[in-house]
């Protein structure tokens, strides 16, 4: 007659198997907690995230601080930053020389070519199929179908000027954005 040592229902292939698991599981479960630190440097905190905006960027690629900007820029200006997205965005000099809390996008809504301030015109003529847009961008003349998208505009802690997206009414219509 066969002897069963130990617990009789658990037999030793299955017993096996069992603490295999259990080992198994130890050491995924320690490389799991290795790894935490590791993967958590590379998920951006919700701070950093499309709401938390971007810093603009001038032609060189430096940031854009708010003081030496507007030191050297004039009431009206319209003047190109690097934007959300990376796109081509106009920072604004309102009339009593301080900055506009909008940013206007440079994409021209027809098919997509950047479109110039014209200085003397005060307006934004497309070189590409000559639509228009006003001082603040609202579309005047077609082709183009829709106002250049805008960004709202914000100086940080650090004095750069910062671009975030535009989510609420788009105040030159009184509609919702179309871009969002
Ligand atoms: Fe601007 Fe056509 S791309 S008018």
């Amino acid at each position: 007659m066969t002897q069963v040592s130990g617990s009789s229902d658990v037999p030793d292939m299955g017993r096996r198997q069992f603490m295999n698991l259990l080992t198994f599981g130890t050491i995924t479960g320690v490389a799991a907690g290795a790894l935490y630190p590791v993967v958590k440097y590379f998920i951006p905190s919700s701070s950093g995230g499309a709401s938390g905006g971007v810093t603009a960027k001038d032609a060189l690629g430096n940031d854009v601080i708010a003081s030496e900007f507007l030191a050297t820029h004039n009431p009206g200006n319209r003047v190109l930053a690097q934007g959300l997205k990376g796109d081509p965005t106009y920072i604004v000099v309102e009339g009593d020389h301080t900055l506009a809390d909008y940013g206007i996008n440079a994409v021209c809504t027809h098919l997509g070519c950047v479109v110039p301030w014209n200085t003397s015109e005060e307006k934004f003529i497309c070189p590409c199929h000559g639509s228009q847009y006003d001082a603040e961008g609202k579309v005047t003349r077609g082709p183009a179908p829709l106002s250049l998208m805008l960004a709202h505009t914000n100086v940080d802690d650090n004095g750069k000027v910062i671009f975030s997206t535009w989510t609420e009414k788009d105040f030159r219509t009184d509609e919702n954005p179309w871009w969002v």
